[in-house]
C-alpha cells in the first residue's frame, strides 16, 4: 500500500491560539479514511492546514512523497488535492454549470474539463437536470452534490470532504454517500470529516477519532466501534467509554 497523504505531529491554530496539539494521520492510495470528532475538536482546522488556508506552527505534511508545506496553497490543487468545504460554499447567484466550471481552472484539469463535467453529471444526474439553474435555488442536498461535483472538477487524486452530511435528511445522506462510494471506487483517495459516524462508516475503511486537537483513537471501523473510542471522542473525553 502506498501512502498518499502523511501528517505527522501537526500543530496549528489561529493567531496565538493552538487548536491542533498533535495530529498524525495517513491516507493510502485509493483509501477512504474518516476523521471523526465532536464540534470544535479541530476537524476543519486540520483541513485548513492541508489546503494551506492556515500555516501550521509545527509538524510535517507530505503528499505523494512531497513536502506539502513547501507548496504554496494555490498550487496544491495542481498536485491533486481538492477540498469540498464545510457548509458547501457554492456561489448562489450563478448557475450550477458555472459553479462547476469554477472548480476546473487549475492546470491539471483545464484541458479536459468538458469530459470531467460529463463524468460529474453522470455521478449526479440531478446537477445535469439543473445545469442552467442558479445554485442558490437548489435544495441543501443538491447544493452539497454541487460542492462535491465542483471539487471533482479539478480532477483530484485526493478529495477532502468536510462534513458533507451536515443538515441533510437521512435519505439525502444515503444518496450522497452512494455517490461518494462511487468516487472512491474510481480510485480517488478520500479524507472524510464527519460527525455522522454511521454515514462515514458506509464508505470508510479506517478512521481517526480526534478530541481537543489530538488523535485519541485510530484503526479500522470495526476496531473503533468496538473500543468505545468514538463515544469518548464525541463526549470530549480522553477516557475510554464506560461499559454498561
Ligand atoms: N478562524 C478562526 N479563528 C479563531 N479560532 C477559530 C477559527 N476557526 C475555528 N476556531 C476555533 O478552533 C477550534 C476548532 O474548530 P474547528 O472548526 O476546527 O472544529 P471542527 O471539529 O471542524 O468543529 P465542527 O464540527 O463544529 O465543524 C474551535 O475552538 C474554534 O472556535
Ligand atoms: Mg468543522
Amino acid at each position: 500500500m502506498t501512502t498518499l497523504l502523511n501528517v505527522e505531529g501537526l500543530r496549528a491554530g489561529y493567531q496565538d491560539s493552538i487548536v491542533l496539539q498533535d495530529i498524525s494521520l495517513s491516507v493510502n492510495q485509493g483509501e477512504v479514511v474518516a476523521l471523526l470528532g465532536a464540534n470544535g475538536s479541530g476537524k476543519t482546522t486540520t483541513m485548513r492546514a492541508l489546503t494551506g488556508l492556515i500555516r501550521p506552527f509545527g509538524g510535517k505534511i507530505t503528499f505523494a512523497g512531497q513536502d506539502l508545506l513547501a507548496v504554496e496553497p494555490h498550487k496544491r490543487v495542481d498536485l491533486g488535492i481538492a477540498l469540498c468545504p464545510e457548509g458547501r460554499q457554492v456561489f448562489p447567484n450563478i448557475s450550477v454549470e458555472e459553479n462547476l466550471f469554477l472548480g476546473s481552472f487549475c492546470k491539471r484539469s483545464r484541458p479536459d474539463r468538458k469530459q470531467t463535467l460529463d463524468s460529474v453529471y453522470s455521478l449526479f444526474p440531478k446537477l445535469a437536470e439543473r445545469r442552467e439553474q442558479k445554485a442558490g435555488l437548489m435544495s441543501g442536498g443538491e447544493q452539497q452534490m454541487l460542492a462535491v461535483g465542483r471539487a471533482l472538477m479539478s480532477k483530484p487524486t485526493m478529495l477532502l470532504l468536510d462534513e458533507p452530511s451536515l443538515g441533510l435528511s437521512p435519505k439525502m445522506v444515503q444518496i450522497l454517500f452512494g455517490a461518494i462510494g462511487q468516487v472512491a471506487r474510481s480510485g480517488i483517495s478520500i479524507l472524510l470529516v464527519e460527525q455522522n459516524a454511521q454515514a462515514a462508516f458506509a464508505v470508510a475503511s479506517r478512521g481517526y477519532a480526534i478530541s481537543m486537537g489530538r488523535v485519541t483513537a485510530s484503526g479500522t471501523i470495526t476496531e473503533l466501534t468496538k473500543s468505545g473510542a468514538l463515544q469518548s471522542s464525541f463526549l470530549g473525553s480522553h477516557q475510554p467509554a464506560a461499559t454498561a
